[in-house]
Parts: C-alpha cells; structure tokens; sequence
C-alpha cells in the first residue's frame, strides 16, 4: 500500500506520519495469530488490546453475532427493551462479586467510566449528600479518553493539549515504589500506606464534598501497576469511614485476566461499582458497562418522582443486540472452556517464565499479577520511549505482538496461550532485547 491511500485515516493513539510511512498491517486472525498482510503468522502477546481472552475467530461467537444481525439488528434502548439485554445483565450480576445487583450498558471502557462517574454523583445526590461533587482519581490512572477519564485519569500526556479538565477532581499518588518493590512477583509488599492519601484528601476538602474514588485494581496501561498487599482494603476502608463510594476500573482486569471474573473476586475487596468491557465480548463487538452495588439502583428510583426517569444518561447503542449476543456467546465460551480457572492454573508458569527476563538486557523492573506482566527496560539514548518502540517494532518483525507504554512491555496473551507460546513471546522479547542499542 502507498502513502497516499493511507492518508484519509487519522489513526488513533498513533504517530500517523511514522506509521504511515512503514505500515504494518493486520488482515486476518485465529486462534492466537493475526495475520499480517505480508503473510506472517504474528503471536498475540496482548490479546490484541486486552480485549480478546479467548483468543480470536472463536466459532461460537461468530455465529452468535451472525444469527442476531439477521434476527434483530438493531432495537431503541430507550423506554423499550429486547430480551436479550435482560438475560445478559442477569448472567453478569451472576458473575460479580456478591451484592452486585444491576448492570448498566455503553459501548467501550471510556463510556463506561463516564458513566460510574455519573452515577456515583447522582446517587450521592439521590440519597441526599449532594455536596459531593468531587471525584478522586490516581496518578497514572487510566479511565479512557473522555473528559471524565482524563480528568480522574494520571496520565500526563494525555491531559496536556486538552485544557482545564472537570472541575474539583483530585489524584492519590500511584503505587509505584522502585526502591523497595522492584522485581516483585504477584503484590508487592510496600505501600500500602499510600491508600492513606484519601484521608489527606479527606482533612484537605471535607469528606461532604467528596462523591467517588475511582482506581484500576491492577493500573495495566501505565505500565502495569501492581496494587501493594493491603493497599485496596486500606481504601476501602477509607472510603466507607467517609461514605465515598470506590469505583474499580475493570475494563482490563475484568473477564478473567486475572483468573477470575473479576480482580475484586480475586483481591478479595468489593467496590461500588464496577466498570467493564473489552473481554466482555471477547473485544468482537464494542461493548461496556457498569455493575452497581445493591442499593443504588432501588435509592436513584426511590428518589425519582412517579414516572421519571431516574438516570438522564444512556446511549443510542446502549444493549445493543449484537453486542450482547457477542457476550453471551463469549461468555458461553468462557464458562465451558474453564478459561478463568484455565487463566488461573498457567499462572504460575507465566510467571517464572517472564521473571526469567530479569538478566535480559535493559530490564529494570519486572512486574506481574494474572496473566498480565510489565517489563520495564532502562530508556534508551534517543529519548525516553524511543527503546519501547524499538522492541515494539523489532518483535512484530520476529512474529510477536507486544504493547509498549514508554519504554515499559506490556504482556497479556489470551487467556488460551499455551506454554511453548509463552516460552516463544519470552524468548523473542529476551532476543529482541540483545539486539538494540
Ligand atoms: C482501565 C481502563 N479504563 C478505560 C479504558 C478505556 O477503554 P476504551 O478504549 O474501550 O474506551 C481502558 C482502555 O485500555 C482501560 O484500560
């Protein structure tokens, strides 16, 4: 393909003129491969954006999708229902951490924030404490590029060119504590104490003014962030002292990442609300949601004058058949696959084998937790990212697909990798890495 009919597209989170000028391509995929247009075989090493946990191309959901395209292709979501929304909610109120009662649907992990935002203002609000308008993110914090997102997110780059953000949000610091935790697998022993900056927030601002505290169990796009033992019950705690409600950013962590259906199940500490989508629908169709703790939902109608709505918010494509016809079936496959315990039994081997990265050249820290690891590498003499990009590229050519942040290898294979797969993405990153300067 020439540059000049790559130009119409303004390709997203992509340096378009670098990309442009050396394409990659993606034209098929199956299994644990996509296929590149020159022909290659490329090894999915993150699940292509952390979304595809049973691998790609899976039968069931295909014809899933199919069938409900040529049975109901699209209904209203407002004021009328189809039964299939319903049924899919049930499954996933099933699938939550106790006391989990509703699910809320939008159509990506950014909608999905927006909308915990939302409800967790308007539910402070209905239970008659709307004097807490502020919402407190974490540095490094990733929830999505819409104005709520960025505004509670802590990824500098992107805030900067976007203006002033949402008024009254404040950042915890992150976790990340190299001199005492470096190399540490699964949670790191230090910091816990760092959950203790929300009381800060809380002497600062008045807890009346504070609504939520929105985190990522695990922080993955960062760099992959691993909470500190303690850390998430210390917020918690926290947060019920001073009636803020804790919203976990799922979208990643979600859907057996980390062998559960949910990190809360698997750290064993139970937000509010819980933000969802990517794994939801094995990323085939674009889909989020929020599940809302038991409570909220029966307080927003309670407060709701006969015949109103009670949450003005929603979108056009909000349940939309064929995206819940995708998670069905991709739940369907997760369920009789055994693809969370499946997760789960491999993540020993996942582990040591990443941790075997330690001696590669350029590695500063390795990080992991589920079937996620980090592999942080010192920056190189162009500039912080510029290594990144340089392994990025050169293990796309050895036939391997990772994800860099800066110079930080982000890892989530697919939730079926085989051993000898994790051995081919650890060996081609740990050879990769022996080339570049
Ligand atoms: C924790 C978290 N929240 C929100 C999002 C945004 O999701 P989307 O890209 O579907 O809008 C992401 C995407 O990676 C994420 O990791």
């Amino acid at each position: 393909m020439s540059a000049n009919n790559l130009s119409g597209y303004w390709m997203p989170f992509t340096a378009n003129r670098q990309f442009k000028a050396a394409p990659r391509m993606i034209v098929e995929a199956e299994g644990m491969y996509f296929r590149s247009s020159d022909g290659r075989d490329v090894l999915d090493g993150t699940a292509g954006l952390w979304c595809s946990n049973a691998g790609h191309g899976n039968p069931r959901i295909v014809k899933a999708i199919q069938t409900q395209a040529a049975t109901l292709d699209y209904a209203p979501p407002f004021q009328m229902g189809t039964p299939i929304q319903f049924q899919l909610a049930n499954r996933l109120v099933g699938m939550a951490p106790e006391g989990f009662s509703q699910v809320f649907y939008c159509n990506s992990g950014s909608e999905a924030v927006e909308t915990a935002l939302k409800i967790a203002l308007a539910y402070q609000r209905a239970r008659g404490e709307g004097t807490r308008t502020r919402l407190i993110g974490r540095e490094r914090g990733y929830h999505g590029i819409n104005f709520g997102g960025i505004s509670v997110g802590g990824i500098v780059g992107n805030r900067a060119m976007f203006g002033a953000m949402l008024a009254g949000v404040d950042h915890l610091r992150h976790t990340h504590d190299p001199a005492r935790n470096l190399f540490t697998k699964g949670m790191p022993l230090h910091g816990a104490e760092l959950a203790d900056d929300l009381e800060r927030m809380v002497a600062l601002h008045g807890a009346h003014t504070i609504a939520a505290c929105i985190v990522e169990p695990i922080a993955c796009s960062t760099g992959v962030l691993v909470p500190p033992q303690g850390y998430l019950e210390r917020l918690r705690a926290i947060c019920d002292r001073h009636g803020i409600m804790l919203i976990f950013d799922e979208v990643i962590t979600g859907f057996g990442r980390v062998g559960a259906p949910f990190a809360a199940q698997r750290l064993g500490v139970t937000p509010d609300l819980i933000t969802m989508a990517k794994g939801l629908t094995n990323g085939t169709v674009p889909m989020g949601g929020v599940l809302v703790r038991s409570g909220i939902y029966e307080t927003m109608c309670d407060a709701a004058a006969a015949g109103a709505i009670e949450l003005p918010h929603g979108y056009t494509y909000s349940g939309h058949p064929l995206a819940c016809a995708a998670a069905m079936a991709t739940l369907d496959v997760y369920e009789e696959d055994g693809l969370f315990e499946r997760a789960a039994a491999i993540e020993p081997y996942w582990q040591e084998a990443i941790h075997t990265l330690r001696d590669a050249r350029h590695v500063v820290d390795i990080r992991n937790l589920g079937l996620i690891a980090g592999i942080e590498l010192a920056p190189g003499p162009h500039g912080p990212g510029s290594r990144g990009h340089e392994i990025y590229l050169r293990c796309w050519e050895a036939g391997v697909l990772i994800r860099v942040t800066g110079d930080i290898i982000a890892l989530s294979p697919p939730l079926i990798v085989e051993k000898a797969q994790i051995d081919r993405i650890v060996e081609t990153v740990r050879t990769m890495l022996k080339d570049i300067d």
